[in-house]
């Protein structure tokens, strides 16, 4: 179990390059699956979900072939198996993003629940009840979702509420169907909107992907194409949070800087001076940040994927910050780890009252979660002294070269076995 040995007090300064968007490529990639054509990728992060994503393709019968940095070409030319089995999708619900595919696809799927995780139950109900309205029959057996339609048919389906992967698992579903879909309250999310533009370039007919409508006009087949994932906001937060917090002064380049409004404009609050020109964003914090409240919602409201990084953030800030999230009902354990650095955290249902300490100190922790390890790394770059961040490997789900990208900024940081 790998670990991360960090000795924090050492303001970020220094560039950095963004990946592609983990949750843009897992969908993407998912797509392959409604073509016989061959889907080339580019600026595919190298991460531990991809390569996850990559195996349950494969074992489908798809090939998967890495080429240079960060090109993946996917082709399904034929599907041997349309399952994903538990022993993958317990470690990547992500996967649950196969089902709407193989069912337009082929007809049927065998897809094991994905199970909760650490921050929540995690149902995928409404992903069942939008392909049931578009006709296909979903029972759920011995833990499997197994699910089987002729040809699914349009629908007009209004989400309970709003859902990434549901959105994108009935849009990729949509694309295939007899008839046109209408997907509302609709996820808005910037990794919508580029699985749209994928499946729009392999010749899906889409329009709405980013706001809350997206009407689908299904087609009798998608070819192939080249997409480039588009850049990760949420990576591209965390090294802007690490950066606020720890009084540095960062330049990251190859972002995409109007999806990360929300998170942007919150840096502000707390004192840091932002310089947006085309892809790169510059950050110079101003000395202590001021405290900043957030409270978590669906795109463009502030991201929950973001919510850790922040209270690591209000930790050290001057005055109090109120952090309430609103997506996922248990996304809070990193505040018991940050109480272990000397973090004054109250928690209250699903608001945590943090009141700024002026020193974190050092201490072994434990990540639970992938953005739950991101805000520990940070309260670990900010603290006296050393962290250690025990498994570390959620933070390789989701984090391409993290302390490459972290000592490129002067942290010193180094992964222990
Ligand atoms: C996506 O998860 C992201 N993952 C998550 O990022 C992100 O935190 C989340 O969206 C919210 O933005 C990927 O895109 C691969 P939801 P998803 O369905 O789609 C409830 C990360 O760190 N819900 O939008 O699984 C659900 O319980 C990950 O990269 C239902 O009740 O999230 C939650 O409370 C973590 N029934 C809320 O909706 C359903 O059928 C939002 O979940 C579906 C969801």
């Amino acid at each position: 179990m790998d670990k991360l040995r960090i000795q924090g007090g050492v303001p970020l300064e220094g560039e950095a390059h963004v990946s592609g968007a983990k949750n843009a490529a897992l969908p993407i990639m998912c797509a392959a699956l409604l073509s016989v054509e061959p889907l080339r990728l580019a600026k595919v992060p190298q991460l531990m979900d991809v390569r996850t994503m990559a195996k349950l393709l494969r074992q489908m019968g798809v090939e998967v072939s890495p080429l240079a940095e960060g090109r993946l070409a996917l082709r399904a030319a034929r599907i041997t198996d349309p399952t994903a089995g538990y022993d993958l999708v317990k470690t990547m619900r992500a996967s649950v993003l196969v089902l709407g595919p193989l069912l337009a696809r082929c007809g049927r799927a065998r897809v094991s629940l994905p199970g909760g995780c650490a921050i929540g139950q995690r149902p995928v109900d409404q992903h069942v009840k939008g392909l049931q309205a578009m006709g296909a029959t979903v029972t759920i057996e011995h833990g499997y979702m197994n699910a089987a339609a002729e040809r699914l048919r349009g629908a007009r389906i209004v989400m309970d509420m709003v859902t990434v992967t549901g959105t994108e698992n009935l849009m990729m579903a949509a694309a295939l169907a007899e008839g046109t879909t209408l997907i509302e309250n609709a996820a808005r999310e910037p990794e919508v909107l580029d699985l749209a533009r994928c499946l729009v370039a392999m010749g899906a007919r889409i329009e709405g992907a980013g706001s809350n409508v997206i009407r689908i006009e299904g087609v009798r087949s998608l070819r192939g194409a080249e997409h480039m994932i588009m850049p990760d906001r949420i990576e591209t937060g965390t090294y802007l949070a690490a950066a606020a917090a720890t009084g540095g002064r960062i330049r990251l380049l190859g972002a995409a800087p109007k999806t990360l409004d929300a998170t942007l404009e919150k840096l502000r609050e707390a004192g840091a001076r932002i310089r947006v020109q085309d892809s790169t964003i510059e950050l110079e914090a101003a000395g202590r940040p001021s405290a900043v409240s957030v409270r978590t919602a669906p795109y463009p409201g502030f991201a929950t994927d973001m919510q850790a990084q922040f209270m690591a953030l209000a930790a050290i800030a001057e005055g109090t910050a109120v952090i309430t999230e609103t997506i996922f009902e248990n996304r809070f354990m990193h505040a018991l780890e940050l109480q272990r650095l000397g973090a004054d955290i109250a928690i209250q249902g699903n608001s945590a009252v943090v009141r700024g300490v002026e020193r974190l100190q050092g201490a072994a922790v434990m990540a639970t979660d992938l953005r739950a390890s991101a805000g520990l790394v940070i309260a670990g770059l900010l603290a006296d002294g050393e962290t250690i961040v025990d498994r570390i490997y959620h933070l390789d789900r989701g984090y391409e070269a993290l302390e490459k990208k972290l000592s490129g900024l002067g942290a010193r940081v180094a992964r222990v076995s």
